[in-house]
């Protein structure tokens, strides 16, 4: 049900900060045994999980494996992903499809690929019947979607469900602030209570308590100047997390996407993947492709590798972008199975059937986040963390394509069965402190904001891009220390905005970038650095942890 945070009561037993994949799976799976309240900051669908194309990653075909998706992840992943939360993820891929199907996901199947895209939701599927395509990294075929515009197809299905749910409120327009947490009187370990929400509408910060707290905030690519991601990717997860005392891990790897369409008018639209799966070149201005030089499997080598492929080529010839050809391919083919990019390019001039894409890189997705484990526990009790603002050890050093939504969904999944088993023994507590305005004023200076938040994705991305070097991070560093002493004092004597709680999220998320690319004294999948341009032996993560105030 939709509703506003003013007619919402102020507490609730589960709440969830974020409304996309990750978000409304645990909200559907907790809704059974308890009340559910999903917040965001936006529009409800205005995070990553709307705009995803490619699809998502499950072992449904009989000559793929387990195993062989497991080993591709950890290829991808560079030696750092952790192999029991890869096979856990990819042990339960074809349930979760399963379920999504019965949520209504109309996902694309054999038939329906080679005729007239989804299949209508109405149709019992048999699981066997989708249409798996491929991505960079995979082995196999192993790509569930729903033509190539799979998020939006999952969110409005689960979107559908949730609304219906008496037990789930959605709150839009709501944004978190903070979460509240205090030691537990039995244990003395820090407890999640509530979390402080801007209510964008009375422009007011109310205190919610709930039994659990659920961070589904997505990622922090809005901290580079060019991205793929919705404006909201300002990694506000990963901030109240650190805030109240969270470990976070590998946040030095930002996956850039190799192909974000280039043209001054289209902004942060990607072009997926699944278009080099279907047989789509990289080429230069002259018609040359270029791939055999950087690696064996050419277009469909892992992002890491196809991303570092493009910038220095780019670098090399002086020029602004590369481009994807997929005109070699029937007219008919590439209309059917990417309906989403061929009129979106056909709205900036581009006929993909017959004229190539220009491409460039852009930021895409963190792989860092928030340390959980595979049931989305933090170091918190109470508090969880599910979906891209999370680290569970899945995607290590680059993740694999579409690996992604089946985490956010697998992890879901974790979270809903820990909160049931210790939902009998949480209470909410009686109160939390109001919030406090008593020594603020409304801000008169909004260009500080604007300008503070470009400056810090310019440096991020000339300086913490797809190419570092020590010196390069360093400077980004003493940038970064400057800035959030000048946010830091703007925020603590002015109301609060949107606006300026996503610049002092990303300006904290910023940081931890840096500090852990400055840790790492290799190159390593995402991470790649001219000073140390080779692998150590021992593959380790880069942990981070607060400070004890
Ligand atoms: P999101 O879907 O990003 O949702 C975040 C939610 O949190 C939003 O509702 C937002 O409003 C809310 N929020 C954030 N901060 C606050 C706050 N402070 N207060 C209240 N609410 C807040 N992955 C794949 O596996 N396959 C793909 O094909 C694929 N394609 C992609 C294409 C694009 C263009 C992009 C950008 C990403 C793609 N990815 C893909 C990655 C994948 O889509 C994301 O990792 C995934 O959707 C993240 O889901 P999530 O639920 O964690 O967060
Ligand atoms: C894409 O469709 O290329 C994006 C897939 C992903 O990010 O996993």
């Amino acid at each position: 049900m939709n509703q506003s945070l003013a007619e919402h009561g102020k507490e609730t037993d589960i709440l969830i900060i974020g409304s996309g994949a990750a978000g409304l799976t645990l909200a559907l799976r907790a809704a059974d045994f308890a009340r559910v309240t999903v917040l965001s900051k936006g529009d409800l669908r205005e995070g990553a999980t709307f705009y995803a194309q490619g699809g998502i990653a499950a072992v449904l075909d009989e000559a793929d494996s387990i195993d062989s998706h497991v080993e591709d992840t950890l290829t991808a992943g560079v030696g750092l992903c952790h192999r029991d939360v890869v096979q856990h993820m990819v042990a339960r891929s074809a349930s979760v499809v399963s379920w999504l199907v019965d949520q209504g996901v109309p996902f694309t199947t054999r038939g329906a690929s080679e005729s007239n895209g989804p299949a209508s939701s109405h149709d019992p599927l048999d699981l066997s019947s989708l249409h798996l395509t491929q991505e960079g990294g995979h082995s196999h075929r192993r790509i569930i979607h729903a033509t190539d515009a799979t998020g939006k197809a999952v969110f409005e299905a689960l979107q559908r469900q949730a609304a219906r749910h008496p037990n789930i409120t959605l709150l839009e327009g709501c944004t978190a602030v903070d979460l509240v947490t205090r030691p537990s009187s039995s244990t003395g370990e820090r407890v999640c209570v509530g979390v402080y929400v801007l209510n964008q509408q009375s422009a007011r910060v109310e205190a919610i308590r709930a039994r659990f707290v659920a961070l589904a905030t997505g990622g922090a690519s809005k901290a580079y100047l060019y991205t793929t991601n919705p404006d909201g990717a300002s990694g506000d997860g990963i901030a109240m997390a650190w805030r109240a005392g969270c470990r976070v891990a590998n946040m030095e790897f930002n996956q850039f996407h190799p192909t974000c369409l280039y043209h001054p008018h289209a902004k942060s639209f990607l072009i997926t993947e699944a278009l080099r799966g279907e047989g789509a070149h990289l080429e230069l201005p002259d018609g040359s492709r270029f791939m055999d030089k950087f690696d064996q499997r050419l277009e469909l080598a892992p992002r890491d590798i196809v991303a570092r492929a493009i910038d220095h080529e780019m670098k090399r010839l002086g020029c602004d972008c590369v481009y994807l050809n997929i005109t070699h391919k029937p007219a008919s083919f590439v209309r059917e199975h990417f309906p989403t990019i061929y009129r979106r390019c056909l709205d900036f001039g581009i006929d993909i059937t017959t004229d190539r894409i220009p491409v460039v890189p852009a930021a895409h997705y963190t792989c860092g986040g928030v340390m959980v484990n595979t049931a989305g526990e933090t170091d918190i009790a109470n508090l969880y963390a599910i979906g891209e603002t999370s680290f569970s050890g899945l995607h290590g050093a680059n993740r694999m394509a579409s690996n992604s939504l089946l985490e956010c969904f697998v992890v879901a999944f974790g979270a809903a069965d820990s909160i049931r088993d210790k939902l009998p023994e949480t209470a909410l507590v009686d109160d939390i402190a109001q919030w406090d305005e008593s020594r603020v004023t409304d801000s008169d200076d909004e260009v500080l904001v604007s300008h503070d938040w470009d400056e810090i994705r310019r440096f991020m991305w000339d300086f913490v891009g797809i190419v570092r070097t020590t010196k390069r991070l360093q400077r980004a560093e003493s940038r970064i220390r400057l800035l959030r002493e000048e946010i830091r004092d703007y925020y603590i004597r002015h109301r609060v905005t949107n606006d300026n709680l996503e610049l002092r999220n990303l300006a904290l998320v910023s940081e931890l970038i840096i500090n852990s690319a400055l840790q790492r004294k290799e190159s390593r999948g995402l991470h790649y650095t001219l000073d140390y341009p080779d692998q150590l032996d021992a593959a380790a993560d880069t942990v981070l942890t607060p400070q004890k105030k």
